[in-house]
């Protein structure tokens, strides 16, 4: 139970990322002033800067995190002996193709770059091109070797658009990675004991769990999108936090093994990695670049727009869904939080809201549905059919089929 906790991890060298971020401020710093906003220049220009830094952070930060990744799990030896890019991608990990240098699309098209040889994905971390995971690869012997391996929030939180190919494509910075199985990943590591390992393993696809190495209780929650969240005071499925910085912090150190604290009085939790903060420093303009990013729109012909329509007067009338899916994002998070039983999903065992700060849940905001199937916190509504019809079930709204029918063109119009 203990061994995904960062607490334990040796302080790393951390020369490297803290080099890189000063980097990023004098390089913002400079695109600041030629933008005009050094010397007092407009807000729009300081916070378009912030947020260009906030991407660097979203796609390649680790925060230090090798000290976890790479001295306490030795992914970076897992990664160079087993895992080839088909591995990679079959545990839904993506390719960044606007990384890959034209011979590197050229061999992968006419197969002279090998796919089931884990050297190939040592060569994609040296070019950055794997989203999420971040390798530092020197040569060892006249050999890239991969030394030092960490994560960044986009493992999780991106995905691409698979132009090149299944998994390989252009980057979608805040949608959910449905695909990753991070708990598969995880358990890759050749530090954990069998019985952790099956734990993790038992996870799937598109589900982790941020609360196991904290409390030992295990039942992962879907992974949500990083978009959408402009406006919205409250954070996180329970609504945690009052900004995104909050919950970034906490996945950043005790998630992600990043440096730095974290510490929740309503959890009795404080969490400290290593004897410098890589964190706090980053967290405006990490904050500032997914306040940027926004619900992508349903694509052109995906539902029926007279269902759309007529589902839109179930959702504020029979179906009472206006009641708490309000205002422009679809939910009073900033009015209310809601006790366990207004989630159709409860009871259920271990309760999600229990294990966390606040012990309720905050009504889901609804834009960019269709993006990110399974739904509900577990992940047990297959389908926008599916929640409609648990709704109509658990609060017996007497809903037709047809209705629940136009209900779900309704939410995938959103
Ligand atoms: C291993 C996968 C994983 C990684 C890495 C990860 N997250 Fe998450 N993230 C999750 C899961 C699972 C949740 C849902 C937890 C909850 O809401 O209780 C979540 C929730 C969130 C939320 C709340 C969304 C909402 O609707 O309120 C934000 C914001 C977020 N993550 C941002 C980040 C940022 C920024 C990073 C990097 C510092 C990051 N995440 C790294 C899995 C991950
Ligand atoms: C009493 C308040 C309340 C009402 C009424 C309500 N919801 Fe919800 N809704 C919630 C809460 C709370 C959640 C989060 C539940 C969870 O994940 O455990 C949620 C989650 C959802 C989700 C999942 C979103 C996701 O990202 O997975 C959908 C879809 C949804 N509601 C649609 C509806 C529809 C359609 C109706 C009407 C039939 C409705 N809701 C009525 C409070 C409400």
């Amino acid at each position: 139970m203990e061994i995904f906790r960062p607490r334990w991890m040796h302080t790393p060298s951390v020369r490297e990322p803290a080099t890189r971020w000063r980097c990023w401020m004098a390089a913002a710093a400079v695109a600041g002033l030629a933008a005009g906003c050094g010397g007092g220049g407009d807000d729009g220009d300081r916070q378009r800067a912030l947020a260009a830094q906030g991407k660097q952070v979203f796609r390649f930060d680790t925060f230090g995190d090798e000290a976890f990744w790479t001295d306490k799990l030795k992914m970076n030896e897992v990664i160079s002996q087993a895992v080839d890019p088909v591995t990679a991608l079959s545990v839904g990990l993506k390719v960044d193709a606007e990384a890959l240098p034209a011979a590197v699309v050229a061999g992968i098209q006419n197969g002279t770059v090998d796919l089931k040889s884990p050297a190939t994905t040592v060569a994609l971390l040296k070019l950055d091109a794997v989203v999420g995971v971040k390798g530092t690869v020197e040569t060892v012997n006249g050999k890239d070797t991969l030394t030092r391996v960490g994560i960044t929030c986009a493992l999780c939180h991106s995905t691409v658009d698979n132009s090149f190919s299944a998994g390989i494509g252009k980057r979608l910075d805040g949608w959910p990675n449905v695909d990753l199985n991070p708990g598969a990943i995880i358990a890759l590591s050749p530090a954990l004991p069998a019985a952790t390992k099956a734990i993790y393993n038992s996870w799937g696809k598109g589900k982790y769990d941020p609360r196991f190495n904290i409390d030992g209780k295990s039942k992962p929650v879907v992974i949500p999108p990083a978009y959408g969240l402009q406006d919205i005071h409250k954070i996180t499925l329970t609504g945690d936090g009052t900004d995104i910085a909050y919950w970034n912090r906490y996945v950043a150190v005790t998630q992600m093994g990043g440096l730095g604290t974290f510490a929740e009085p309503r959890l009795n939790l404080s969490v400290t990695n290593g004897a410098v903060d890589l964190v706090t420093d980053k967290l405006p303009a990490l904050q500032a670049y997914q306040l940027t990013l926004l619900p992508p729109a349903p694509p052109a012909g995906s539902f029926d727009a007279a269902a759309a329509a007529r589902g839109k007067s179930v959702f504020e009338g029979k179906g009472r869904c206006a009641t708490c899916h309000t205002g422009a994002s679809f939910t009073d998070a900033n009015a209310t939080l809601h006790p366990t039983f207004d989630s159709v999903v409860e009871p259920e065992d271990p309760s999600y809201a229990a294990r966390s700060a606040t012990k309720q849940y905050r009504t889901s905001p609804l834009r960019g549905l269709w993006q990110h199937a399974p739904y509900f916190h577990d992940g047990s509504a297959a389908t926008l059919e599916d929640v409609g019809q648990r709704y109509n079930t658990k609060r017996s709204l007497g809903l037709t089929a047809q209705e629940i029918a136009d209900l779900a063109q309704y939410l995938k119009s959103l």
